[in-house]
C-alpha cells in the first residue's frame, strides 16, 4: 500500500471565495483576494458579475474586484450561467429580485435538477418577481415594485438560503431576520458582519439596509477544509502515512468533520494560527486506528460535504457507522446516497443504504472495480481516496469534474503519494 507524506497548502475555499467576490462586488470600489479559488464553480460566479457589469482581474491565485452599488449593475446581454454551482444560483438570486431589469439565470443539467423552490419562496415573500421552471432553473427575475425586509425560520438547513434571504434583505425596506435552528456555514454572516441573536429557537441573522456599506473584506483566503477532508482521510487510511495541512479554515462551522473523528477515537493536532476574519490554522494528520460510530444528527449539516469521504472512512473502520437525518445529501452536485451506495457495492463494500442515509460494518476490503462519478466532484475525489486502499484499483470514469471545486486535487494527491 503506498502511504501520503509532506507538507501542503490548499486553494482557497470554495464557500468563501464565492463570497469574495459575490459581497465586493457590492462596493463601489476596489478589493483584494489572495488565494481566491479559481475553480469551475468560482469561475461562474465571476462570469455572472462580469455580465452584471463587475469587473475582476484575475493573477495566479490573486483576485482584484472593481465592485459597483448594486443600482449601478448592468443589463447583462446573456442569460446568467450559473454552470454547476448552487451556491452561484442561490446567492446571485438574492441580489437579482433588486435590479431594475429583467435577468435570467440557467445552469448545466445537474444544477437544474436541483431544488430553487427553497429561495424562490422566502425571495417571493419578501416581493421578488420570479417565475421559474417548476422550481427549477432557468429562473427569470422581473424588476419587482418593493422588496421588503421578512423573519424567516429556515425549513431546511442550508447556509445557501440562509445566505440568499440575508443578501435580498441588505437591500429591502425594513429588516429581515432569518432564524436557523441548526447552524449552518457561517461565512455571510462573518463576512458581511450581520448582527447575530441567540435564543431558544436558535439563531437569529439580521440585515438591513447597506446599500453604502458594504465592508471591505479584502483578505487572504484559508484553505478549504472540505478539500483538505480528502487528504486527512488518506493519511488517516493508509499505515505509516503523516501530513501537515497548512493555512486551512478552521471556521467552526466547517470543522464537524474533526469533531465526528474525534468522536472515532482519532487524535489530529489543530493549531489556530488567525481567528478574524476566518479562522485558519494548521492540521497534523497521522495513520491511526478508527472506531465507527453513530453519527449524531445535529452535526449533519456541518458535515454536509464530507459526508462521501466519511463513509470511505467507515469502510475501514472497526464496527458500525450509522448516519441517519442527511436526505439532503440526495439534492447535492449528484444524489451523493445512491453515488455512494452504488459505488461503494461496485467496488466490492457491503451498505445498507436509507431514504436519508446508511449503515456501514468495518472493516471491509475494497477490492476494486469501476465506479460512476456522475459529474460529481466530491464521488470523483472519495473515489481517488479508496483506490489508494483497495486491492486492484479503482477506475473513475469522469476525473476531470474534480474542477468544480479542486483543480490542483489529482497533482496535489500525486505529490503527496509516496509508493
Ligand atoms: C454551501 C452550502 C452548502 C454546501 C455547499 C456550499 C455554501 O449547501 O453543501 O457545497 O457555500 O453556502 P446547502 O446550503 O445547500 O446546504
Amino acid at each position: 500500500m503506498p502511504i501520503v507524506s509532506g507538507s501542503l497548502t490548499l486553494p482557497g475555499d470554495k464557500s468563501i471565495s464565492h463570497r469574495a467576490a459575490l459581497f465586493s462586488a457590492l462596493r463601489d470600489d476596489i478589493s483584494h483576494f489572495e488565494n481566491f479559488n479559481f475553480n469551475r464553480d468560482c469561475q461562474a460566479t465571476l462570469n455572472c458579475l462580469k455580465n452584471l457589469g463587475v469587473e475582476s482581474i484575475c493573477s495566479d491565485s490573486r483576485l482584484t474586484i472593481k465592485g459597483r452599488t448594486l443600482s449601478s449593475w448592468l443589463n447583462p446581454s446573456e442569460t446568467l450561467n450559473a454552470e454547476n454551482s448552487g451556491t452561484t444560483a442561490r446567492l446571485l438570486s438574492g441580489l437579482l429580485v433588486h435590479l431594475s431589469f429583467k435577468t435570467t439565470l440557467a445552469g448545466d443539467s445537474s444544477l437544474s435538477k436541483r431544488p430553487m423552490k427553497r429561495i424562490i419562496d422566502p425571495l417571493q415573500k419578501m416581493g421578488a418577481n420570479i417565475e421559474s421552471t417548476d422550481g427549477h432553473l432557468p429562473l427569470t427575475f422581473f424588476p419587482a415594485e418593493q422588496i421588503n425586509g421578512i423573519e424567516y425560520v429556515l425549513p431546511v438547513a442550508s447556509a445557501q438560503v440562509k445566505s440568499a434571504v440575508l443578501l435580498a434583505g441588505l437591500f429591502a425596506d425594513g429588516v429581515t431576520k432569518v432564524i436557523e435552528n441548526v447552524p449552518t456555514r457561517d461565512h455571510t454572516e462573518r463576512l458581511l458582519k450581520l448582527k447575530v441573536e441567540y435564543d431558544q429557537n436558535g439563531r437569529k441573522i439580521i440585515s438591513s439596509s447597506r446599500e453604502n456599506s458594504i465592508p471591505d473584506i479584502s483578505m487572504t483566503i484559508p484553505g478549504d477544509f472540505s478539500s483538505a477532508a480528502f487528504f486527512i482521510a488518506a493519511a488517516l487510511l493508509l499505515p505509516d502515512s503523516e501530513l501537515v495541512i497548512k493555512n486551512v479554515s478552521l471556521n467552526p462551522t466547517r470543522t464537524g468533520f474533526i469533531d465526528i473523528l474525534e468522536k472515532m477515537g482519532v487524535k489530529l493536532e489543530v493549531n489556530i494560527t488567525q481567528e478574524s476574519p476566518e479562522p485558519m490554522g494548521e492540521v497534523v494528520v497521522r495513520y491511526q486506528p478508527l472506531q465507527n460510530i453513530t453519527v449524531p444528527a445535529e452535526i449533519i449539516p456541518n458535515i454536509i460535504d464530507e459526508i462521501p469521504i466519511l463513509s470511505v472512512i467507515a469502510v475501514k473502520a472497526e464496527g458500525t457507522l450509522e448516519l441517519r437525518h442527511a436526505k439532503e445529501l440526495r439534492f447535492k452536485e449528484s444524489d451523493r446516497i445512491t453515488a455512494m451506495v452504488q459505488n461503494l457495492r461496485a467496488v466490492g463494500v457491503e451498505i445498507t443504504e436509507y431514504e436519508d442515509g446508511f449503515k456501514i460494518e468495518g472493516p471491509q476490503t475494497i477490492k476494486g472495480g469501476k465506479i460512476k462519478t456522475f459529474g460529481d466532484h466530491r464521488i470523483a475525489m472519495s473515489f481517488a481516496i479508496a483506490n489508494l486502499c483497495s486491492e486492484q484499483g479503482i477506475e473513475i470514469d469522469r476525473p476531470e469534474c474534480v474542477e468544480v471545486s479542486f483543480p490542483q486535487f489529482w497533482g496535489l494527491l500525486k505529490s503527496v503519494v509516496k509508493k
